[in-house]
């Protein structure tokens, strides 16, 4: 395995639609090694998640994990996932607000809108296919990985300018609200 280089905003390759794939190409021998080492980025990389397009490759797949993030200390548990070919429902109108970073925008988080209750429905890595709703602070990470694959960034959501921050600054001045608003959606749609 190897680590793959990141995608920083402004390259071109992150405002692409990312093609989807066929069950012949998922399973090929190259197409698997590449799940391998964006799981490996995105796991060396400490991401909650990381998409074929941020390391220039515009396919859809992308992967999402969290495991007690030291970047994002309040998002639940993701156990992790490979979504291939993705594509998100919106289950009701509900939104909530979400502070989010991303890695291919160094050092920056900001306020965005995210849709509660979600439905996803994607293939693995193996074909198999999958649906599963989401909700809460889980729907706005499922929201923001799919996002990537339709060339959208974070930043494209980002309501009030006002809220931009580095991360210097989120732990300093705005960590300990959005906490306690994190906790209070987690309680109520358990993720
Ligand atoms: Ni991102």
């Amino acid at each position: 395995m190897s680590l793959l280089k990141i995608a920083q905003i402004g390259h071109p390759v992150l405002r692409q639609t990312a093609r989807t794939l066929t069950q012949e190409e998922l399973a090929s021998s190259e197409i698997q090694s590449f799940i391998d080492n964006l799981v490996e980025t995105m796991r060396d990389a400490n991401g909650a998640g990381l998409a074929a397009t941020q390391v220039y490759n515009p396919v859809q797949i992308c992967a999402i994990e969290v495991k007690d993030n030291p970047r994002y200390p309040y998002k639940p548990n993701i156990p992790l996932t490979v979504m291939v070919n993705p594509i998100i429902t919106m289950l009701s109108e509900e939104t909530f607000e979400n502070y989010e970073g991303c890695l291919s925008v160094p050092n920056l988080r900001g306020r965005v809108m995210r849709n509660t209750e979600i439905r996803v429905s994607f293939l693995d890595r193996n074909g198999q296919e999958h649906e599963r709703e989401v909700r809460g602070i889980t729907a706005g990470t499922y929201q923001h990985e799919v996002d990537h694959l339709f060339g959208k960034i974070f930043v494209d959501h980002v309501f009030d300018s006002k809220s931009l921050c580095t991360w210097t600054e989120f732990e300093r001045y705005h960590r300990d609200a959005f906490v306690k608003e994190a906790e209070a959606i987690v309680a109520r749609w358990g993720g």
